[in-house]
């Protein structure tokens, strides 16, 4: 009998960490270590020759583009992130649009009927599921508390077989921010951001594919859900942004709050209420007069995650109402 040493699993030793034993949400999706190497795995396998890109998304999208020395068009997005597509599409290149904040699941059901070739970026919408047909990738750490990761729903798989990723030099912001506070963790944040630069395709880590079937997600749609529902309640007739309340399909990363005034995000995070900008490149790519820029400056991304409850969200909301 041939024994095969590599499948005879190791008993005791040290234990390890101790993670709850459940399910991945998308545990048939294809496996990758990041978003922008899962729109990299799209473009091999579709061989596209162009991409229509929207100016109001982040930059390490280009990533692979520039590697693969595919033809890049931008396009602009209006004020209720729609894109405004006055060009024709030409009809073997592809299209990439973003589910901004995860609620624009409407806009892509309708451009899913429109444009052949459409790529959705849900990294910011962790919970939409892939429409049938549409090449659709999630960026993991966008919602949960992971190191990197990506799933990627595409009909034809590619034949390579990747290496598989190892992501325990990334880890250290998610467990300095248990012991020391979120912003003691923030510099790791940021180097650990920039090790995800230029890596070659690689299928999701061991360890962050742990981590995600670890992860109670009833709960995190819920309390998203709710805190956005909250927030929502009390800030909608101030909001640039129109959109509804969520229903069940919809379960967004942040609330985005579009106000007029640019210096909102700076204010709130002087108050320890730390609100990214999306997209930092954008004020590279865009002129002044853009939407894009006017976006990129004055949407604040209020937290609504499942470290939050509705006190934490009762808080935030009273300083923001200080600047109103
Ligand atoms: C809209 C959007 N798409 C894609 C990505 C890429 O995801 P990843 O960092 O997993 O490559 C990001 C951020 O990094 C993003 O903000």
């Amino acid at each position: 009998m041939q024994k095969n040493k590599a499948a005879v699993k190791p008993i005791g030793g040290y234990l390890e960490l101790e993670l709850p034993k459940g399910n991945e949400y998308y545990p048939d999706l294809v496996h990758l270590n990041t978003g922008r190497n899962a729109l990299e795995y799209i473009l091999l396998q579709k061989k596209y020759h162009k991409i229509y890109i929207p100016y109001f998304t982040c930059d390490v999208i280009l990533e692979p583009i520039v590697k693969l020395d595919i033809q890049y068009q931008f396009y602009h997005v209006d004020k209720q992130l729609d894109p405004i597509i006055d060009f024709e599409i030409e009809s073997d290149a592809s299209f990439l649009y973003t589910n901004y904040f995860g609620i624009k699941l409407e806009k892509i059901v309708e451009l899913s009927h429109k444009i052949k070739n459409l790529i959705v970026d849900n990294s910011q919408a962790f919970f939409s599921e892939p429409l049938p047909g549409v090449d659709t990738f999630y960026s993991c750490r966008k919602f949960f508390g992971v190191p990197d990761g990506a799933y990627l729903s595409i009909k034809r798989k590619l034949a390579k077989k990747f290496p598989v990723d190892n992501s325990t030099h990334r880890f250290s912001h998610l467990i300095k921010s248990i012991d020391s506070g979120i912003e003691s963790g923030y510099s790791d944040y940021v180097n650990n951001n920039k090790d995800l630069e230029n890596n070659e395709i690689r299928s999701m880590s061991l360890l962050t594919r742990k981590m995600l079937s670890s992860i109670n997600y009833n709960e995190c749609v819920f309390v998203r859900q709710r805190n956005f529902n909250f927030l929502h309640k009390h800030l909608a007739e101030y909001n640039l942004l129109k959109f509804d309340a969520t229903d069940e399909h919809t379960v967004p990363m942040v609330y985005p709050f579009l106000t007029n005034d640019k210096h909102l995000k700076v204010h709130l995070i002087q108050k320890r209420i730390y609100v990214a900008t999306y997209w930092p490149n954008v004020f590279k790519w865009t002129k002044k007069n853009t939407t894009e820029n006017f976006l990129a400056q004055c949407l604040v991304p209020l937290p609504i995650d499942q470290r939050y409850d509705l006190q934490d969200m009762f808080n935030m909301l009273n300083i923001l109402r200080l600047f109103l």
